[in-house]
């Protein structure tokens, strides 16, 4: 029999005040209790999914891919279905994203027929583009800037992961992404400065995160007193409870002229036994795809310390805490 959660008790588990959340599109937007508070029930919510499974009856998700998927495409079809909504995939096949019609109209035509929209894009622009002119919530499901449901689910990774490090809470774990400065790294360095995370940037020369992505962090890290290093020097990596990495070359990136060259710059940088062993760290993380044996060992991804396949189950939890708390204020 299906248990139908009261509107209250829903409204109980958001962290968020009325009208405080309309759009997840990027990490900086959310302050530390908000981003613990959805940390707190993405865990809830993994440890009793049917309490939830009547949030989004009679809702719709129109989902919005401009790039491959398959963890953010089945994590969020799956998890939008847990919570008793109704997704419908749209790829390029209809022509691409503000080609065919205005990414304004876009917006305004799905907002006249679903509840919300989660969107995968090429440029950060057409997020802010869909969240400015739809009517109804937008979600980042990854731009050339963020990945912030990839970095909430890490994080509620780690949090499963604190009697693993023997720590008591995020803000006395250390984590060091190795590899290029890319999306995933901006959104797990920010929200690690929001989370009062120390956080080590560890990327070949030229493949540093921007200037602005680094200049954000800095500003939270001011706030809740996450120590930040950005080097070039994987010697330099000291001492991690937590390593992550990512591709070297991310969606929209490829040019097969550049791709031999890359390998050899970001060599020195895979992440395997050795440099575990060396920052002392017991975890390693990776979002998926991995490139074995450039980014990361095949031993090393394989290995009890990976936790690669519970922060992709994460990715659902996660981006359920999201649409509950979108769904409840
Ligand atoms: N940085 C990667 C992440 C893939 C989930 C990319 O954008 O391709």
């Amino acid at each position: 029999m299906l248990k139908v959660i009261p509107e209250n008790t829903v409204q109980k588990t958001s962290p968020f005040k009325k009208n405080e959340f309309n759009n997840f599109l990027a990490d900086d937007q959310l302050s530390k209790s908000q981003l613990l508070g959805l940390i707190d029930l993405a865990i809830k919510i993994k440890k009793n999914p049917t309490d939830y499974n009547q949030v989004l009856a009679g809702k719709s998700v129109a989902m919005i891919f401009e790039k491959p998927s398959l963890r953010t495409h089945v994590s969020f079809d799956m998890g939008i279905n847990k919570l008793g909504g109704h997704s419908l995939y749209l790829g390029q096949q209809n022509g691409k994203l503000g080609e065919r019609e205005r990414v304004s109209d876009y917006a305004k035509n799905l907002s006249c027929y679903a509840d919300i929209i989660v969107a995968r894009v090429f440029s950060h622009d057409s997020i802010k583009q869909l969240a400015e002119h739809a009517s109804v919530p937008v979600i980042n499901a990854l731009c050339d800037l963020y990945h912030p449901c990839q970095a909430l689910a890490d994080f509620v990774t780690l949090t499963e992961n604190l009697t693993k490090l023997g720590k008591d809470d995020l803000t006395q774990v250390k984590l060091a992404y190795v590899g290029d400065g890319n999306n995933v790294s901006n959104s797990l360095m920010i929200m690690a400065a929001i989370l009062g995370v120390d956080f080590t940037l560890i990327s070949p020369k030229g493949f540093e995160a921007k200037a602005s992505m680094i200049d954000k962090a800095k500003t939270l890290a001011a706030e809740s007193g996450a120590k930040l290093i950005f080097t070039n020097d994987i010697d330099a990596i000291g001492q991690q409870d937590a390593i992550y990495t990512d591709t070297w070359i991310s969606m929209g990136d490829e040019d097969p002229s550049k791709k031999k060259q890359v390998l050899e710059v970001f060599a020195p940088f895979q992440v395997n036994h050795n440099l575990m062993a060396k920052a002392g760290a017991s975890i390693v993380m990776h979002c998926q795809p991995a490139h074995l044996e450039e980014e990361i060992t095949t031993e090393l991804f394989d290995s009890e310390m990976s936790v690669a396949f519970q922060e992709a189950e994460n990715r659902m939890w996660a981006q359920n805490a999201v649409l509950v708390s979108l769904f409840s204020n």
